[in-house]
């Protein structure tokens, strides 16, 4: 697969609605940070990302939960904060519509902010998990997020009833391995789609990163939406035709996309 040169404009927006309108439902989204950046939470690596202000080995690797959790405890009581305080914006809202309209299969996503599901998605698979629990790291027992809220505004780090181990919360920390099943689920929607449509993503953490290559390789025809240039390798060889780059934010494509497929005598 060759990248097409990048296009900002309403004709390959148009041209994705045709390629979605024809693959009948056999779509599949990979999202990353960048579809939640309009709802005010800054993407990790761009400019006052949170590895911008963080180690992520110091503060995101599980040896560091592990060894000195306090310490690690204060990035995640931040980005909790964060998180807790966004709301889906026009993307997440956009994709729960293609969804709705039969357009979109399943959302695979590296986010643990829960946007795609408040927006209404129903398929969400979440490779990197979700901070609505946490797990004991001793006797792996499992508590809500709610119930250790007090202790975590305290400041202090909350710890599981049954056996005093530590909770972390159900997200992937660097060095851990991704929630169980998930990795295989995402692995078979992208090998058993039309169009891959990846949005927000610098395609730079692996596994999530080789989803796209994984498609292609087995057909997928890959859209990009980013406003950047993305890690996503150029040069992969698949079946399909060329993959293409559309140099826009998420929250304006999307709804210009669904706009465009309600227009459509379908
Ligand atoms: P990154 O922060 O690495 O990349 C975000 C991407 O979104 C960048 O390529 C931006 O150009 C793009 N972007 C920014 N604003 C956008 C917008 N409005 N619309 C569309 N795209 C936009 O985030 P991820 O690729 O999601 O993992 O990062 C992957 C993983 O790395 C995260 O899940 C997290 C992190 O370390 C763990 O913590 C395990």
């Amino acid at each position: 697969m060759r990248w097409a040169e990048e296009q900002h404009g309403s004709d390959a927006l148009r041209e994705l609605a045709q390629a979605l309108d024809a693959a009948q439902g056999e779509v599949v989204v990979l999202s990353g940070a960048g579809v939640s950046v309009s709802s005010d939470i800054p993407a990790f690596r761009g400019r006052g990302g949170l590895w911008h202000r963080y180690d992520p080995l110091e503060y995101a690797h599980i040896e560091a939960f592990l060894h000195t959790p306090e310490k690690v405890w204060r990035m995640l009581r931040e980005l909790d904060a964060v998180l807790e305080a966004a709301s889906p914006n026009p993307a997440h809202d956009a994709l729960a519509e293609l969804e709705r309209l039969g357009l979109v299969r399943s959302v695979i996503t590296q986010n643990v902010d829960g946007l795609h599901q408040a927006a209404g998605s129903e398929t969400v698979i979440e490779l990197h998990g979700s901070r609505r629990t946490l797990s004991c790291v001793d006797c792996g027992a499992t508590v809500g997020r709610e119930q250790v809220l007090d202790t975590v505004e305290r400041g202090d780090v909350p710890r599981c009833e049954r056996c005093g181990g530590l909770l972390k919360p159900d997200v992937v920390l660097f060095g851990e391995a991704l929630p169980a099943g998930a990795l295989e689920r995402a692995r078979d929607e992208v090998r058993d789609c039309q169009i891959l449509l990846v949005v927000g993503t610098s395609a730079e953490v692996e596994p999530a990163a080789s989803l796209p290559a994984l498609g292609a390789g087995h057909g997928a025809e890959v859209w990009d939406i980013n406003p950047e240039p993305s890690g996503l390798p150029r040069d992969l060889q698949g079946p399909g035709s060329a993959g293409r780059r559309l140099g826009l934010h998420a929250e304006e494509a999307l709804p210009r996309l669904v706009r465009l497929l309600r227009a459509d005598d379908r």
